[in-house]
């Protein structure tokens, strides 16, 4: 592993006391989202993109083309193996993920990790073990948690400004992109369950998962229930053959409800003085039914990319030598409820404890 802390420096040419703290990375995969994984690191003052590979010339190219003073690779080995990079990148498909992983691991690399961490659990248990064997950071990326819109839901709820939660609903709905090895689930679920993970800081207790797969043998349409104790509900609706774009988020709490649509451009989060209190009498049909609707106001949220701010809260994780929140674990419970709804989808809608 290069050194980037502390460390004298031994060579005879003097180096700039700010870079010895520079994070170097090497990025594996430069398909879809690895350009913005490059970008937005090569935007950041204390990281740099010493290397990319990707094993299609045609990706090699466009690197090439669009940063020509990082070096190129076909081979991981190139990567895995510099003594110079001290960060690798995994931003390939999910299968491959825990392969390209544990390599970085076992090479004395932390790992910022696409979502779904892996495949399945024992892969991120493994991986857990493996770092933490090597002091090495995991950041899987969970990319939501650092938009604004969230940070403002989780400071919310921290005020108790919903009150008691009662449902969390979310439709992420589009046309494809359609994956090659993972269902829908697999794909777009983690956004919502990771969130959730977050924003709830409980763990699931139980799911069901219904879906079809009409094209290439993977669901492309999928509906999620996840139960949460105290009787928080969620609801997720993925699905790749929608003809519009909706990226809608319900969350109703005992004092106020709020709905987060993330295709807004301005008013993404709006809060709602709206509920229902109901006092009882005698017997069940003596019920007293109190609807309440007050104010809207929508807050203001911070706009900045939130995997710029990601990235560079990784690279302040392995300076400081702090725990990121969207460590492996955080990968390993996302994980875990994808394979629950996988299971719950494979009995077409079983009801599957975690
Ligand atoms: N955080 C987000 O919001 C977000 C958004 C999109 C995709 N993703 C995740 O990013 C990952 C990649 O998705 P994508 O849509 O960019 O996929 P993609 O298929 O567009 O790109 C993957 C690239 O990796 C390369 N590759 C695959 N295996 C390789 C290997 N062993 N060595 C070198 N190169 C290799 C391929 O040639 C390809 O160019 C997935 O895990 C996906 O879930 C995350």
């Amino acid at each position: 592993m290069a050194t980037y802390l502390t460390t004298p420096d031994n060579s005879t040419t003097q180096q700039d006391p700010d870079r010895r703290n520079v994070i170097k990375f090497g990025v594996v995969g430069y398909g879809y989202w690895g350009p913005n994984v490059v970008r937005n690191l090569n935007q950041i003052d204390q990281a740099e993109v010493l290397s990319v590979c990707d094993k299609s010339a045609a990706a090699r190219k466009r690197i090439q083309k669009t940063f020509p003073n990082v070096e190129v690779a076909s081979d991981t080995n190139e990567l895995m193996s510099s003594t110079e990079i001290d960060a690798i990148a995994v931003v390939t498909p999910v299968w491959t993920h825990y392969e390209l992983a544990k390599a970085a691991l076992e090479n004395g690399k932390h790992i910022f990790v696409e979502k779904p961490f892996t495949s399945n659990a024992a892969q991120a248990e493994e991986l857990i073990n493996l770092a933490a064997r090597k002091n090495l950071k995991i950041m899987v990326d969970h990319t939501f948690l650092f938009t604004g819109a969230v940070k403002r839901i989780r400071q919310l709820l921290d005020e108790d400004a919903l009150g008691k939660l009662y449902y969390y609903d979310s439709t992420r709905v589009n046309l494809g992109l359609f994956q090659h090895d993972v269902n829908v689930i697999w794909d777009l679920g983690p956004h919502d369950l990771s969130i959730m993970d977050h924003l709830l800081g409980e763990t699931a207790e139980a799911m069901v998962a219904t879906g079809q797969s009409h094209l290439n043998g993977h669901e492309d349409v999928a509906f999620i229930t996840v139960y949460f104790p105290d009787k928080v509900i969620a609801h997720i609706n993925v699905n790749w053959l929608s003809p519009v774009k909706v990226r809608t988020t319900l969350i109703g709490g005992e004092k106020k409800m709020l709905v987060w649509n993330d295709l807004e451009a301005d008013e993404k989060i709006k809060i709602y003085d709206r509920g229902v209190s109901v006092t009882s009498q005698e017997g069940l049909y003596n019920l007293l039914v109190n609807y309440r609707s007050g104010d809207m106001w929508a807050p203001k949220i911070e706009q900045s990319e939130a995997l710029q701010r990601e990235l560079s809260y990784f690279v302040n994780c392995i300076t400081k030598d702090e725990t990121p929140i969207n460590d492996g674990r955080a990968g390993l419970r996302v994980v875990r409820m994808l394979e629950a709804a996988s299971e719950s989808l494979r009995q077409r809608g079983a009801l599957v404890y975690l």
